[in-house]
Parts: structure tokens; sequence; C-alpha cells
């Protein structure tokens, strides 16, 4: 699998890029890596430049929409393709909800356009693994957990596009024998985490002594995993994973929203200079109206990856939030860029000026 070339869809985004880092410095890739991103406002291909210059042609990247089906065909056969890893999306449930098209676009469409083509190369393309989410199988209310069997019932535009684009991929196995895997994961925290997502957005506005808005009562429930643990995961299944499966992943660390926001201040009050009215950044939650449709809890049982594949966890919550905190102290810059232009303009089309104070 290390000698492969892989086509990597979506790599200039938060957990692409964190992908292809791993696959060159801890898996010890020996291919090609070709990252094929849009560039929407979520891409940013500067996330990669160190990769690009230490491992020369071995590493490639494309600006392709994947609904082009011409241009990911000539990549596909340019470069010899025979694993496909699909991060390819729009990926923000808030943006979904003022604004879905472009989410059946890229999320359905997309990953239908993608099929098709590794369809036509199947003597070729020996493994396609689709990278999905917990949130298609809708909220648990109180007790539980989501299995593999657990039905599907996405509540928002996006994790309905993402369930679609699950349906496909398994029927492309079922129909026409595509070698395919799934996985379908809890919320990532990390490094390269676009600032709209709570962690990273919590993180700036406190370092910034902006409000953090918590959207209703804070009580609703997310399971958080460390991204390279995803990952390893991820590629632990394009390793060993039984073709035609689908693999949860989870890192057994659920906790109220309210609590991420706490400890994001905490380790903000404890890493950065105070704020100037010398208040701790607890002060700034901000209690704003809900979400549409927000889903209660959301919590994974990751027995089967943990079982077959050998995969689990290795990072706390502890460790990995102080990690990431830490990596954003250290890089304004990349937030600075990754804010202006395109991601403004959104914003203030959508919302004025206040973002997310409603
Ligand atoms: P992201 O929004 O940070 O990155 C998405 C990337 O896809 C961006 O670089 C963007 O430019 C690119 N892209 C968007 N539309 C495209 C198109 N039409 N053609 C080519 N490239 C396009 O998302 P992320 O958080 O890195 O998520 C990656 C994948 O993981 C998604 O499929 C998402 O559903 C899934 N996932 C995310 C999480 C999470 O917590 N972030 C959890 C589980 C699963
Ligand atoms: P988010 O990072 O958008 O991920 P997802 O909706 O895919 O789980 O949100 C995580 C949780 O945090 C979710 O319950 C919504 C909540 N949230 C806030 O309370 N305030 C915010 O500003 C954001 C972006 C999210």
């Amino acid at each position: 699998m290390k000698q492969s070339n892989i086509l990597v869809t979506g790599g200039a985004g938060f957990i692409g890029t964190n992908f292809i880092r791993h696959l060159f410095r801890n898996v010890g890739f020996e291919g090609r890596v070709i990252n094929l991103d849009k560039l929407t406002y979520a891409g940013n291909p500067m996330n990669l430049a160190d990769i690009a210059e230490e491992y020369g042609d071995r590493y490639v990247f494309a600006r392709v929409d994947i609904v082009d089906r011409d241009r990911v065909a000539r990549l596909l056969d340019d470069h010899e393709i025979d694993i496909i890893c699909h991060f390819a999306a729009e990926s923000h449930v808030d943006r979904s909800i003022v604004d879905p098209g472009v989410f059946i676009q890229t999320n359905v469409v997309g990953t239908y356009a993608l099929l098709e083509l590794a369809r036509e190369r199947v003597d070729r393309v020996r493994h396609f693994h689709h990278v999905s989410t917990d949130e298609v199988y809708g909220s648990l209310e109180s007790g539980g957990y989501f299995r593999e069997d657990t039905p599907y019932q996405p509540n928002s535009p996006y994790s309905a596009s993402k369930a679609a684009s699950d349906h496909l991929v398994r029927a492309y196995s079922a129909t026409y024998g595509l070698p395919v895997t799934i996985s379908n994961c809890s919320n990532n925290y990390g490094p390269y985490q676009f600032p709209e997502k709570l962690m990273p957005l919590m993180i700036v506005n406190a370092l910034e002594g902006k409000p953090l808005p918590v959207y209703g009562d804070g009580r609703n429930v997310r399971d958080w995993l460390y991204v390279t643990d995803h990952c390893r995961a991820v590629w632990t299944t394009i390793e060993k994973g039984e073709k035609g499966r689908t693999y949860n992943i989870g890192g057994r660390n659920e906790m109220p929203n309210i609590r991420v926001v706490e400890t994001v201040c905490d380790l903000v009050d404890e890493l950065a200079p105070p704020l100037g009215n010398g208040k701790p950044r607890r002060s700034l939650v901000t209690f704003v109206k809900d979400r549409p449709g927000h889903d209660r809890r959301y919590a994974i049982d990751c027995t089967r990856i943990e079982n077959e594949l050998g995969w689990t966890p290795q990072e706390s919550f502890e460790t990995g939030i102080r990690k990431t905190v830490q990596w954003y102290l250290d890089n304004p810059q990349w937030v600075d860029t990754v804010r202006s232009g395109e991601y403004q303009r959104w914003i203030r089309t959508h919302y004025g000026n206040a973002a997310s104070e409603t």
C-alpha cells in the first residue's frame, strides 16, 4: 500500500491536510500523493508548502473541482492512481442551513462523479475510501451509541448530503463491485481547522477578547477526536479494512459544548496574555439563539475498528486541546490568511457584521 499512488480529494482542507502530513511524516508513504482540491474558502494549499518543498514530484497539488470529470480523469490517468481517499466536501452545518445547494453539488454530485471515474478504472483503482461523518445517524437524545448498523436519520442539509454520498458509495460496491470502504467519524479538532467550527472559533475569539457564541443552552454533546487519530484510522482502514465495510471512528470522549468552550477559555488564559479588563475569558461566553434542527447528542461506538483493525485513539482530550490551543497561538498569520477575502465576504453577505450573535 505504501508504494501506491494516492489521490486525496480535499487535501487543502483541515483533515485532508493533516492526512497528507501523516502519510509523509508518520506512515513513510513511498508513492505519489496527488492533492486535488477546488480551494473553496476552506482550502489553503500553503498548509502543505513544506511537504511540497521536501518531497518534490512525489507531492502534486491540483486545483480541480471534483465535479469536473474530464480534469479528474486526466489526473487519475496521468498519475496512475490506484487509491482514492475522498475527503473533499462542504463541511459546515451552519452554511448548509443558509445555502444547501453547494452541499448537494459537491457532496452528492461530486461523489457520484468520482465513483463513476473509479468504476471506469476498476482494473486499476484498487481502493476507494470515503470519509464521512457520524452526523448521518441523527441525534441520540440520551443513552446509546451510534453503531455501524444504526439507521441513518440525518437532520441538517450537510448530514443529509453526506448520507446520500455514503449510500452511493455503498451502492457502487454492491452493484459494480467497486472496492470501497467508508468511515463515519465524530467531531475532529486540531491544527489547520477553519475558524468557523466550534473549537477554533472559540480559541480565536477568546484570544481577541470577542464574544464566544454558544448555541442554545450549551448542553449539546459531541464526541471529540484529535485529527491525527482520525488520519491514522483512515490509513488503517485503507491498509486493512474489509472491502464493502463501514467503520465508525470516535474518541470515546463525549462532552457538552459548554465544557469545551470553558476548557478553551482556561487554556487561553493560561497560555496567552490576559484580557485588557483583567477578567477571565469565561466572561466572554454568550448564549445565543439555537441552531435550527440542532442535534442534541452524538456518541460513537468504535468497537468494530478497534477489534477488527486494531486502531485506538492515542491522544487524550487534555493533551489534544492543549496542543490545539498552542498551535493557534503560534500561527496567527495562518488565521489572518484564511479569514481574509472570500470568508469575510460570505459572512457579511449572510449575517451582516456580527456573525454569530443573534
Ligand atoms: P474542510 O471544509 O476543512 O475541507 C474541505 C476541503 O474540500 C477544502 O479544502 C475545500 O477546498 C475542498 N473542496 C470543497 N468542495 C470541493 C470540490 N467541489 N472539489 C474539490 N475540492 C473541494 O473539511 P474537513 O473538516 O477537513 O472535512 C473533510 C471530510 O471529513 C469531509 O468529507 C467531512 O464531511 C468529513 N468529516 C469531518 C469531520 C470534522 O469534524 N471536521 C468529522 C467527520 C467527517
Ligand atoms: P461545529 O463545530 O459546527 O460542528 P458540528 O455541527 O458538525 O458538530 O459545532 C460543534 C457544536 O458546537 C455543535 O453542537 C454546535 C455548537 N456551536 C456553538 O455552540 N457555537 C458556535 O459558534 C459553533 C460554530 C458551534
